[in-house]
């Protein structure tokens, strides 16, 4: 028997005010766009802001339905968005942003485990790293390098 061992290392910056300029910019696109957000039924809201290599920054919040899981996270409306306009142009960064109408969100809240499966297929696809960045509506702002970094033994295309 032998072990396969991961790491995950996450770079944590105190708040916002601490982040380099051109993710300053991009997160607080992100949330602009999270308080467009269609979250009626779990009042919780999530904006993602994408920037692209050709300059572009594409948005998406959470999209929610009566019928639960017809819904989708504000990840995934970026990536799909970003793909569906800008099929050839890399990903380079992803700003995440949650708040909830039931509590103050002081904590780094991560993108859920379909959302990282959704990024992690542009990365594959790109064959270049997607920066995550991801925070709550106040508090310590995480880092990611990579998507893979957040989603050890990724499955993807070339598992099939
Ligand atoms: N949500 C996101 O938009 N992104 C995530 O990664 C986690 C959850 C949304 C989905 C739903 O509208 C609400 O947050 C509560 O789960």
């Amino acid at each position: 028997m032998e072990n396969i061992s991961i790491t995950a290392t996450f770079n944590v910056y105190p708040s916002v005010g601490q982040l380099p300029e051109d993710v300053a910019a991009l997160m607080e696109q992100a949330v602009a766009v999270r308080k467009q957000s269609y979250a009626p039924y779990s009042r919780f809201h999530v904006g993602a802001a994408l920037l692209l290599d050709n300059g572009r920054v594409v948005l998406g919040s959470n999209q929610e339905n009566a019928a639960y899981p017809s819904g989708l996270c504000a990840e995934r409306v970026a990536v799909f968005q970003a793909g569906a306009i800008y099929p050839d142009v890399k990903i380079i960064k992803m700003a995440i942003t949650a708040a909830s109408e039931q509590r103050e969100v002081s904590e780094p809240i991560p993108p859920c485990g379909a959302c990282r499966q959704s990024i992690a297929e542009y990365e594959l696809k790109q064959d270049t790293p997607i920066e995550i960045w991801f925070m709550g509506e106040t508090g310590k702002v995480y880092r990611s390098e990579s998507l893979k970094n957040m989603l050890p033994m990724v499955f993807g295309g070339s598992d099939l």
